[in-house]
C-alpha cells in the first residue's frame, strides 16, 4: 500500500488547497443521501416544539404541505412518519396502530395525494407510539410476545400499503417478521411496496427525545431489552441480517448510527445490500445542543453525517436533514 517514503513522499502536498482536497476526496454527502423525520400531531395548524429536540417541531396534517415542499424543493427523497398519539387513543393492544383513519395514515395519504412520487413515504412499523406501556408489541407478564405481536404489525403495514405508503419500515424487532409482512404484501398485490428493515436495532439509551417526541417515554417503565439488540454484540448483528435478507428485504437499517459505525460497515461488506443509518434522536440533541451552546461549531453536523457514508450507508436518517440542505 505504501508506494514511498518520506521526505519524497509528503502526504501533505495534497492537502496544502481546497481544489486539490476535492480533487481526492473520497467520499461525498448530497441531499439524496438524507431522509427526514416528521413527528405528527392531532389538530389544526400546529407546529409544536419539542423541548427534548431544539428546532425539530410537531406538525399537524394541515402543516405537512410547508414542510414537505420544502425537502421536495430540496430534492430529499424520502421522508418517515412518526405519531405523537394522544393519550386517550392508547391502550395496552395498540389498537389505534390499526385505525385507517390514524395519523400516520391521513399523513400518507395527503402527502401522496399532494407530492405524488417526487418524494418517498416511509412508515415505522411498530406498536409503541400506540400502546399505554410504550413497548413495539403485546405484553404478556411484563414480557413483549413475538407471534401474536407479528399478526398485528402485518395488519398494520397492510393498511400502511393500503394507504400508499412507498417503503414498510418495521422497527419492532419481533423474529420473523420481514418474511410475513414480505408474503402478505405480495398476497395482496403490493409487490412494489418496499421492505426496510431495522434489522439491526440495538436496545440503546440514545432514542430518549424521539420517546419523548412520540409521547412514549412516560409510559414506558422498564427497557426494551428483551427484543431490541445487546449493545455489547456485534456478531448478532450479521445475523439478523441474514435473516432478514432470506425473509426478503430490501434495505436494511442499523440505529443508532454514530455509536454502531462498525456495524454499519460489517453488514456492507458481507452483504453488499443497501445499508441505511439512523442517526437517532439522542444523537441529535446532543451536537444540537453543544452547537446552540457555541462549543462545538455547525461543520460538525456534516462530519458526523459523512462519517456514515464513510462507514458504507446508502443513506442517512437524520434530523439535521433540513439544517444542512444549503450547505451541501
Ligand atoms: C420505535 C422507534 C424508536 C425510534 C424509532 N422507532 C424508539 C424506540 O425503539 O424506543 C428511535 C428513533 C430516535 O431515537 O430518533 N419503534
Amino acid at each position: 500500500m505504501i508506494t514511498g517514503k518520506f521526505p519524497s513522499l509528503r502526504l501533505r502536498r495534497t492537502r496544502k488547497y481546497t481544489w486539490s482536497r476535492k480533487l481526492v476526496q473520497e467520499n461525498n454527502l448530497s441531499t439524496s443521501d438524507l431522509v427526514y423525520p416528521i413527528f405528527l400531531i392531532e389538530g389544526k395548524n400546529k407546529k409544536q416544539i419539542i423541548k427534548s429536540m431544539p428546532n425539530i417541531y410537531r406538525y399537524s396534517i394541515d402543516k405537512l404541505g410547508e414542510i414537505v415542499s420544502k425537502l421536495v424543493k430540496n430534492k430529499i427523497p424520502m421522508v418517515a412518519l412518526f405519531p405523537s398519539t394522544p393519550n386517550s387513543k392508547k391502550n395496552q393492544y395498540g389498537s389505534e396502530a390499526l385505525n385507517e383513519n390514524n395519523l400516520v395514515c391521513r399523513a400518507t395519504l395527503f402527502i401522496k395525494k399532494k407530492f405524488k412520487n417526487d418524494i418517498g413515504v416511509m412508515c415505522d412499523v411498530a406498536l409503541d407510539p400506540y400502546t399505554s406501556h410504550g413497548h413495539d408489541g403485546l405484553l404478556k407478564n411484563s414480557y413483549v410476545i413475538n407471534d401474536e405481536t407479528n399478526e398485528i404489525l402485518i395488519k398494520q403495514s397492510l393498511i400502511q400499503a393500503q394507504m400508499g405508503c412507498d417503503v414498510i419500515a418495521p422497527s419492532d424487532m419481533m423474529d420473523g417478521r420481514i418474511g410475513k409482512i414480505r408474503k402478505a404484501l405480495d398476497k395482496n398485490k403490493f409487490h412494489d411496496v418496499q421492505l426496510l428493515s431495522y434489522a439491526v436495532k440495538y436496545a440503546s439509551n440514545f432514542y430518549g427525545p424521539f420517546r419523548d417526541a412520540v409521547g412514549s417515554k412516560k409510559s414506558l417503565k422498564s427497557d426494551k431489552k428483551n427484543y431490541q439488540m445487546d449493545f455489547s454484540n456485534s456478531n448478532e448483528s450479521l445475523r439478523e441480517v441474514a435473516l432478514d435478507i432470506k425473509e426478503g428485504v430490501d434495505m436494511v437499517m442499523v440505529k443508532p448510527g454514530m455509536p454502531y459505525l462498525d456495524i454499519i460497515k460489517s453488514v456492507k461488506e458481507n452483504f453488499k445490500i443497501p445499508v441505511l443509518a439512523y442517526q437517532v434522536s439522542g444523537e441529535y440533541s446532543m451536537i444540537k445542543q453543544s452547537i446552540n451552546n457555541n462549543l462545538i461549531n455547525e461543520d460538525s453536523i456534516i462530519e458526523s453525517l459523512m462519517c456514515f457514508k464513510r462507514a458504507g450507508a446508502s443513506a442517512i436518517v437524520s434530523y439535521f436533514a433540513l439544517d444542512i440542505v444549503k450547505r451541501l
